[in-house]
């Protein structure tokens, strides 16, 4: 069955680029995305993975720690990640976990038969520090993920869990927020003292509440 948000994260141990890894203890208290790709030498994946090597100090600031996996072997990611460095002028520094028994892409349900029999799907885990899934996102293999669009939502994953808001279509750090549905105009009032705009009575803003 498919993971749902709120599923504790599968724990797992692959060989990956940067030596063994076992997940939950890799991970430790910081956030996770795990993302898998096709296959390796390949154009669009060698952008993803180009790109998310040079976002290495947005996922940093956010204590977020990236792996890539794909069902190719590891002496297959270690040549592709030289070809990756050259033709986006980054070094990959992340893991690029080796799952050619297929063991992760089947805890994480990331081969889709109907799309591919052999190859995993795009597919993108966000995994908090308590390890429970946060966010799942799943593309076709034609089409490239857009990493700013994972920053984004991170940032509003990280704001929600420890402030009572929630962000509206297209927010960006800084934006204004909506406060929870489940606290009164009047306890809100109170919470955030910078503000609260009421535009109807289910629909209150206020600006974001940790800048
Ligand atoms: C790619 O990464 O370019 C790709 C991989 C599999 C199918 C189509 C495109």
């Amino acid at each position: 069955m498919s993971l749902r948000l709120g599923d504790t994260a599968p724990d797992f141990t692959a060989q990956s680029t940067e030596g063994e890894i076992k997940f939950h203890e890799y991970l430790g208290d910081s956030w996770g995305v795990l993302f898998s790709h096709p296959a390796d030498y390949t154009p669009v994946c060698t952008t993803e993975l180009g790109k998310t090597a040079l976002l290495k100090g947005e996922f940093d600031k956010r204590g977020v720690k990236a792996l890539a996996v794909s069902v190719d072997p590891l002496d297959s990611h270690l040549g592709w990640k030289n070809d990756i460095n050259e033709t986006n002028n980054c070094t990959v520094e992340f893991p690029i976990l080796a799952d050619p028994e297929r063991n992760i892409a089947t805890l994480y349900d990331m081969i889709h038969p109907n799309a591919s029999e052999k190859a995993t799907v795009r597919s993108l885990f966000v995994i908090g520090p308590d390890k429970k899934i946060k966010l799942t996102i799943t593309y076709p293999a034609s089409t490239g993920r857009n990493f700013q669009e994972v920053l984004r939502v991170i940032d509003s994953l990280q704001l929600t869990a420890n402030h009572s808001v929630a962000t509206p279509a297209d927010w960006k750090q800084g934006e204004d927020v909506i406060v929870s549905p489940a606290i009164s105009t009047a306890d809100a009032i109170q919470k955030f003292p910078k503000g609260v705009k009421e535009v109807k009575p289910y629909l209150r803003y206020t600006p974001q509440p940790n800048i």
